[in-house]
């Protein structure tokens, strides 16, 4: 059974044949309306979230399966204590597939451990969004035609911004990409992501300026300050508007340059960007919908497994970091990876 936790656990071939699956759905929705009848999805969001869970609602409808689920845990037992391990052996006993957004850095990989269906990760804390980077993806594919040999800025909160970082794995296994990582320092990427970049020899650079790094970009992938993310209101207000993207600095950039954003925006694109043709937000979440249609289709037809019993942690974590899963459920097994003499918790990509 496969879940996906990570883009990593797809391979590029799998991509491919995701992507080209994506394409048929675009082309033929018709042939897909009865494809999952009969099955049914678990939305667990215990995040707010627009595009994402109705994108993947709005999917399982579209293939003819149903949905159930929450929109905030107040509605379900976790409200009353329940372990994530509880909540998710029950639901995977109901459901085809899990879909489960939660503020818990590394909670889709455990979660994954107690599903007897495949668990899909739509976002666990600042950590990753391995969804919307298909979704990135199908939407650098259907306008550039390519995903290789492009510059691509990415743009704002890249501490705390999920969809970048799983964004930045993904394309590191493309050819020919160059990064530019636009922030300020305090918002820079987290040091496993750098030792990434360092590990696989990828071109990258850091800066803090958008208009004069913006006429090498072919892609501008523009994120929020993602203030649910800071302890300190002040530490965020000081860094909210800090890049805000406008018709009239768009002056500098490419005739054909792809502006993307995985909403929702707050203020860091004007409105008076959204007419331009470059402007491919709207149409990337659109993207969304199909690609999550092809992986709900993929996943599903493989079928459930029981798991294998996974005894409780009785030796305490090493990670410290306060927003990993393992801190809020210590029995989760111990997992450490050691990558470059590194070793980081395998849950949330903490250095431990
Ligand atoms: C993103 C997220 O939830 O991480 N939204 C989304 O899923 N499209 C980006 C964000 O919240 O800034």
């Amino acid at each position: 059974m496969r879940h996906l936790v990570d883009f990593e656990d797809m391979s590029i071939g799998e991509w491919e044949k995701l992507y080209s699956l994506c394409r048929d759905i675009m082309s033929h929705p018709d042939d897909y309306r009865d494809s999952l009848r009969g099955r049914t999805i678990a939305s667990l969001f215990f995040e707010p979230s627009t595009r994402t869970s109705f994108s993947f609602q709005a999917a399982m409808l579209k293939l003819g399966g149903g949905v159930f689920g929450f929109a905030d845990p107040v509605f379900s037992s976790v409200s009353k204590g329940e372990k994530l391990k509880d909540t998710i052996a029950m639901c995977s006993s109901y459901a085809d597939a899990i879909i489960i957004r939660t503020p818990w850095e590394g909670s889709a990989k455990a979660a994954s451990l107690y599903s007897e269906c495949p668990v899909i990760n739509a976002g666990d804390g600042g950590h990753l969004h391995p969804t919307q980077t298909l979704t990135d993806l199908t939407t650098i594919m259907e306008i550039r035609g390519k995903i290789s040999d492009l510059n691509i800025g990415f743009c704002g909160d890249l501490k705390n911004g999920r969809t970048v970082h799983s964004l930045i794995k993904a394309l590191g296994r493309f050819p020919g990409i160059s990064f530019f990582l636009i922030s300020p320092r305090a918002l820079s990427i987290p040091p496993y992501l750098r030792n990434f970049l360092k590990e696989h020899r990828l071109r990258y650079v850091e800066v803090t300026g958008l208009e004069s790094t913006m006429p090498q970009l072919d892609v501008l992938y523009m994120t929020r300050i993602q203030r649910e993310r800071f302890t300190d209101p002040a530490e965020y207000d000081r860094h909210n508007n800090i890049y805000i993207l406008n018709a009239q600095k768009l002056r500098l950039a490419r005739k054909d340059l792809l502006i993307m954003h995985p909403l929702p925006r707050v203020d860091e694109i004007a409105m008076d960007v959204d007419g331009d043709p470059r402007a491919a937000y709207y149409r990337q979440a659109g993207y969304g919908l199909y690609i999550r249609m092809a992986l709900l289709l993929s996943l599903i037809r493989e079928g459930k497994s029981k798991p294998e019993h996974v005894p409780p942690e009785s030796r305490p974590h090493l990670c410290k970091n306060p927003n990993c899963i393992t801190f809020t459920n210590p029995y989760v097994p111990i997992q450490i990876k050691t990558e470059a003499g590194v070793k980081y918790c395998a849950y949330c990509d903490k250095e431990v």
